[in-house]
């Protein structure tokens, strides 16, 4: 009997356990073995998994995180874990694996790939919708519609207070929460890692708003962007496996000075981790599902080395490598768009 592997790698998302409910569905209609690896890469490393059938995938669908846990473990960190790992591989006589993450786990399947087990297929998730080769990875639109609702709650304190509010969302590398966050909530300055921040520029939007009698304002800001001669702010200097830091902070500096060079009473909300958890949208339901099935009958019809992608409203597949070979940041026709609504 054919045996798939499937794990989840990489900071979790919801719409997650909508693709591992599909996985089971469809392997067990084509008659498959289904285990789930748990917590990422390590699972394979250190021999942790575990049987998944009807039972086990049953009530998940509308559940936020990952009922395989998941980690941002590297196995190309550790001297000895890529041989465990080969060998536990071997061990369990999985003939496929679906790995779903985001640019680090389908990093690791690439190499992977590289190194022998090839059968192999990718599922991209993400909340900061950064993979390239697909419009979208679900966990986007859950995070994405959490961060317009806090924006909105924000608007209305804002306004009472005649403050400046500051939201900083997630993105590292690219702004799509912030720059959809942003114009779906209606922010009057969006600041995003793919354009330096111009301190002056921000804050003589906010003056000439207070001008026009407009006494409060919502900057959206994304963690990773950065001031135009500044490097990253982050909340500690330590590196993850794959040499990431941890990003927070630019909120806060961007308050300060704000407040120091308009006089305007500034505020910052931080979303953090609310925006990775909760119950995924019905895009994200719908997105995972498709994305889920798609990846049984890439294992069928033996279409390894592929990721499983939309584009327009279709669900196609494309090589692992295209997808992690460079971020797909935002696309700057929308950023003139949300800048038609600064100030
Ligand atoms: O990659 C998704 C993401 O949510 C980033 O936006 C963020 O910088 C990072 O993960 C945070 O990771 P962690 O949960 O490990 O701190």
């Amino acid at each position: 009997m054919t045996k798939i592997g499937i794990l989840t790698g990489g900071g979790d998302c919801p719409g997650l356990n909508p693709v591992i409910r599909a996985v089971v569905r469809k392997g067990l209609n084509e008659g498959y073995e289904v285990v789930g690896i748990k917590n990422g890469w390590k699972g394979l490393i250190e021999n942790d998994i575990t049987a998944l059938n009807l039972e086990s995938v049953s009530g998940i669908l509308p559940k936020g995180g990952t009922i395989l846990g998941t980690s941002r473990t590297n196995p190309y960190k550790k001297e000895g874990d890529l041989q465990k790992l080969k060998d536990n591989y071997k061990k369990f006589g999985l003939d496929a694996l679906i790995a779903v993450g985001g640019e680090d786990t389908l990093g690791v399947a690439t190499k992977l790939i590289q190194d022998g087990i090839k059968n192999i297929v990718g599922v991209p998730k993400t909340i900061d919708n950064d993979i390239s080769a697909t419009d979208y990875s679900f966990g986007f639109d859950t995070a994405l519609n959490t961060a317009m609702e806090c924006i909105d709650k924000l608007h209305t304190t804002a306004e009472s207070h005649h403050r400046i509010i500051v939201v900083e969302v997630m993105g590292r590398y690219a702004g799509w929460i912030a720059i959809e966050a942003g114009i779906a909530g209606g922010a009057d300055v969006i600041l995003i890692p793919e354009i330096h921040i111009d301190i002056e520029e921000i804050c003589s939007i906010i003056k000439k708003r207070h001008e026009r009698g407009k006494l409060f304002s919502i900057v959206v800001v994304a963690e990773g962007a950065k001031f135009k001669e500044g490097s990253l702010i982050t909340q500690e200097q330590r590196l993850d496996e794959f040499g990431h830091v941890r990003l927070g902070g630019i909120g806060e500096t961007l308050a300060e000075e704000i407040e120091k060079r308009t006089g305007y009473e500034t505020r910052v909300s931080v979303l953090g981790h609310i925006q990775r958890g909760g119950t995924p949208t019905a895009f994200d339901r719908v997105l995972g599902t498709r994305f889920g099935v798609r990846a049984v009958e890439l294992v069928k019809y033996k279409k390894f080395g592929r990721m499983v992608a939309l584009v327009g409203n279709k669900i196609i597949d494309v090589p692992i490598e295209e997808a992690v070979r460079a971020l797909k940041t935002v696309d700057m026709e929308l950023y003139e768009i949300a800048k038609v609504f600064f100030g």
